[in-house]
């Protein structure tokens, strides 16, 4: 349905308008009431609280009507209120909330297990598991890796983000704000350095990289220790990093050559959201376990680890679950998400949405020299600001813009290990208007946006 939204439920205009300030009353009186409430750690983006979301709009407590850009960070692929999801979990809700699929299965756990069967790349025979966070399925996956290798070692990448549970923040990257102060991180993790094109420049190709990070392992580990190599196709929190092709081919190959579980974490690029269903569809490399989360269930929390029968059974009986993990709610909201990708076509219809952001955003990048890289495929697109002619990243530019842009009804959300990334995540349910609209704010914002304004920006 390109260029127009099912909006959902409560059929939400689907337009931008502003009728306070941003935050407006509601907002402050929430705020307020957050901070006496609210343990301050949890940080939050934009400062408006929800009252509904649906299509490609988020409508605060004030009723201001807001361009989502942002998706809930890549959750609401299908929209905040698709239609589909909103009547299976109703549906399911009035049957059961929970059994715990560890003590009395329900269907829809199989239904969920059997869909990413079928959707995960690769032919082969599979099995899949269910969790609640993609910090959670990454766990688990390191373990299956390592039961199934009698193995322990974990690579991982520069730029990283895995989670924020204790293994996972060992594999992510960025030091603040996610790891200060809370190690010390399990062990066995090695780092090494990602294919960056914008920083690498042509002469280090995806092979090459390849090469380079290999040796790197190499250094820090000896193979016959290396349970799994753990990496994102294309990099989240980290600034949408994507490879050079024959990066991850490369990888995946040396993985198989040397008893390396080649573990995809596809949680933020899973469910279309990079114009094909899986990131690592792009270039044809089939993972042998993939970790799906976000766009899985409509906004839901579910997540999974799909992957080779023979790796998945190695656990012994017992060894993989937890309370909540497939809970039914999430079940029936992933089974209606992935009927709505399906039947809308939406790995088409995020590639369209691609299409409009690069093109307009690239002929942005040619008539300004702080916008030193766009990249992305899909809906996932970044602008990578830096200091005019050089690629030192310009944080204090990316929160200035990001703030104007959020003051002007749009959400839009930040990231890169130098906080210098503008990322770009529309759910697939926006119209081609309010997504051009979107990217006019985003404009008008940049080219506002002085040296001096930015100088006290968002500090
Ligand atoms: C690639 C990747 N892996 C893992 C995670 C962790 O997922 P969660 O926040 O659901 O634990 C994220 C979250 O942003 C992610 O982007």
């Amino acid at each position: 349905m390109p260029g127009r939204a099912e909006s959902g439920s409560m059929d939400i205009p689907q337009h931008r308008l502003l009728v306070t300030g941003v935050p407006g009353p509601r907002s402050r009186r929430l705020a307020a009431r957050r901070a006496a409430a609210v343990a301050s750690g949890v940080g939050s983006t934009m400062p408006v609280f929800a009252a509904h979301a649906g299509g490609g709009v988020l409508v605060d407590v004030d009723g201001n009507h807001f361009i989502d850009l942002g998706s809930g960070i890549a959750v609401t692929t299908v929209g905040a209120s698709a239609p589909r999801v909103v009547a299976a979990v109703q549906e399911q809700a009035a049957a059961f909330t929970h059994t715990c699929f560890m003590v009395t299965p329900y269907e829809g756990y199989v239904a969920v297990a059997e869909a990413l069967n079928r959707l995960t790349p690769g032919w082969h025979e599979k099995r899949t598991a269910l969790f609640n966070s993609g910090a959670e399925a990454v766990e688990n996956a390191v373990k299956i890796a390592r039961s199934a290798t009698g193995r322990h070692g974990i690579a991982v990448f520069d730029h990283a983000y895995h989670g924020r549970t204790n293994l996972t923040l060992a594999m992510t990257a960025k030091e603040t704000p996610y790891k200060r102060g809370f190690g010390p991180f399990a062990g066995e993790v090695v780092r090494a350095p990602l294919s960056y094109p914008f920083r690498d420049g042509p002469a280090v190709d995806g092979p090459a990289a390849a090469i380079r990070a290999i040796d790197e392992i190499r250094r820090q580990a000896a193979v016959e220790d290396l349970a799994a190599l753990v990496i994102e196709p294309i990099q989240g929190e980290g600034g949408f990093i994507e490879p050079a092709p024959g990066f991850l081919p490369a990888l995946a190959s040396w993985c198989r050559a040397n008893g390396v579980v080649f573990v995809a974490d596809e949680v933020q690029t899973g469910f279309a959201r990079t114009g094909a269903m899986f990131a690592c569809d792009h270039e044809g490399v089939v993972p042998d376990l993939i970790v799906m989360a976000k766009g899985i269930a409509g906004g839901l929390p579910l997540s999974a680890v799909t992957g080779r029968a023979d790796l998945m059974d190695a656990p012994q009986v017992g060894g993989l679950g937890g309370t909540y993990g497939g809970n039914p709610l999430a079940c029936a909201a992933a089974l209606a998400a992935i009927e709505t990708v399906e039947a809308g076509d939406l790995v088409a219809r995020a590639a369209a949405i691609g299409d409009l952001m690069r093109t307009r955003l690239r002929g942005l990048r040619a008539a300004d020299p702080r916008i030193g890289d766009v990249r992305g495929r899909g809906a996932m697109i970044a602008v990578e600001l830096v200091e005019p002619g050089t690629t030192t990243p310009d944080p204090a530019l990316a929160r200035a813009v990001a703030a104007a842009v959020h003051q002007q009804g749009v959400i839009v959300l930040t990231c890169g290990t130098d906080g210098n990334v503008l990322r770009l995540l529309p759910p697939l349910s926006i119209s081609d208007d309010l997504l051009a609209e979107g990217l006019d704010v985003l404009a008008g914002s940049l080219a506002a946006t002085s040296p001096l304004q930015r100088a006290g920006a968002g500090r």
